[in-house]
């Protein structure tokens, strides 16, 4: 009974998401998603990288709540400030996305970043179970310390196909533990913890 009137939501949702997509879609909808790219040219790479002249941040310096929440988090425009007040760049080009960086400080404004990966709303991610359980950012996300900006939101990402995550859950790599220290053979696959 419980499976059936889970399906039935899903299915209700399915209808909604159906109708925001018809109304949003269309030629006019999938250029507007192509030609976006974010407001401050942010590089990974130069930050988290490790190559000479790059600078070895930890992701989670930056992505503050991926161990405690649902959320990773993305920085406020005042941590990036205490370090770009001094570091102004070189080239002018350097300098224009810097002087983007002090125009949110000073309008008060959070910076409009374009999310990249995302699933939809009738599915539930939590971050901190899975990076608790010992899961690397990159196995997820791909060689993020290597990227420069990321310039599209990414349709054909793992996290948009529910295979991807019931593959894992049925057969979690090696090495992973609870917070115990339980080794972790497999993870839920029951439609409720995902579905709600
Ligand atoms: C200096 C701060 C900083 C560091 C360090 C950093 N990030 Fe980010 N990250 C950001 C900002 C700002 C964004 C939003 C802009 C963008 O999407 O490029 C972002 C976006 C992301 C996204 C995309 C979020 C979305 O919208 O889907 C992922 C995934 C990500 N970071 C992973 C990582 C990983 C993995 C590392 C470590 C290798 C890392 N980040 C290190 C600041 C940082
Ligand atoms: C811990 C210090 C630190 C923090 C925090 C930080 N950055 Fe940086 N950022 C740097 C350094 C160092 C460079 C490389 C500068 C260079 O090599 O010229 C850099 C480079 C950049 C560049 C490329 C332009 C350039 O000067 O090379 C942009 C754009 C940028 N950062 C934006 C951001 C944004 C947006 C945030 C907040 C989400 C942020 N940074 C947070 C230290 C930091
Ligand atoms: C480990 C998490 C997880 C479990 C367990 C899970 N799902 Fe999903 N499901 C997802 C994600 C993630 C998506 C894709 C969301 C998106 O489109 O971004 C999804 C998508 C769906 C869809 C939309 C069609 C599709 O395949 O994209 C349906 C219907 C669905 N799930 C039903 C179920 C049912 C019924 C169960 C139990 C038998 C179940 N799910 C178990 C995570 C899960
Ligand atoms: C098991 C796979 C997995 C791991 C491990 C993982 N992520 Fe994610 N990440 C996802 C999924 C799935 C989403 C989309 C969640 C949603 O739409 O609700 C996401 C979204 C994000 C986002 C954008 C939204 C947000 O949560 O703020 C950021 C930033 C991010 N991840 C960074 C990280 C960082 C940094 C790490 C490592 C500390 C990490 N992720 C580890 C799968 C993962
Ligand atoms: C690379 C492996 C991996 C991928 C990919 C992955 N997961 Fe997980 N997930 C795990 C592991 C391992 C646990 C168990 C953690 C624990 O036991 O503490 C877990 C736990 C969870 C939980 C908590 C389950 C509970 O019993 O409360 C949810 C919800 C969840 N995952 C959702 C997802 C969704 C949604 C996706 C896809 C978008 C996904 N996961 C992708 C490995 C993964």
């Amino acid at each position: 009974m419980k499976k059936n009137w889970l399906i039935g939501g899903l299915a209700g949702v399915f209808a909604l998401a159906g109708l925001a997509f018809v109304q949003g879609g269309g030629a006019e909808g999938e250029a507007a998603v192509a030609a976006t790219i974010q407001p401050i040219a942010f590089p990974h790479n130069q930050h988290a990288g490790s190559e000479p002249g790059q600078n070895r941040m930890d992701c989670q310096f930056c992505h503050f709540s991926a161990e405690r929440s649902v959320d990773a988090g993305i920085p406020a425009v005042s941590s990036c400030w205490g370090c770009h007040q001094v570091v102004q760049g070189t080239t002018p080009q350097q300098q224009a996305e810097i002087a983007k960086i002090r125009g949110y400080v000073e309008s008060g404004e959070p910076i409009p970043w374009v999310r990249i990966h995302k699933i939809s709303d009738h599915a539930h991610f939590p971050h901190m179970r899975h990076v608790n359980a010992g899961l690397q950012c990159q196995q997820c996300h791909g060689e993020v310390q290597t990227m420069g900006t990321f310039e599209a939101p990414d349709p054909v990402w793992g996290g948009s196909n529910m295979g991807w995550c019931i593959e894992c859950h049925r057969n979690p790599p090696e090495g992973l533990q609870k917070a115990d220290g339980t080794p972790i053979e497999e993870a839920s696959i029951d439609c409720a913890v995902c579905h709600y």
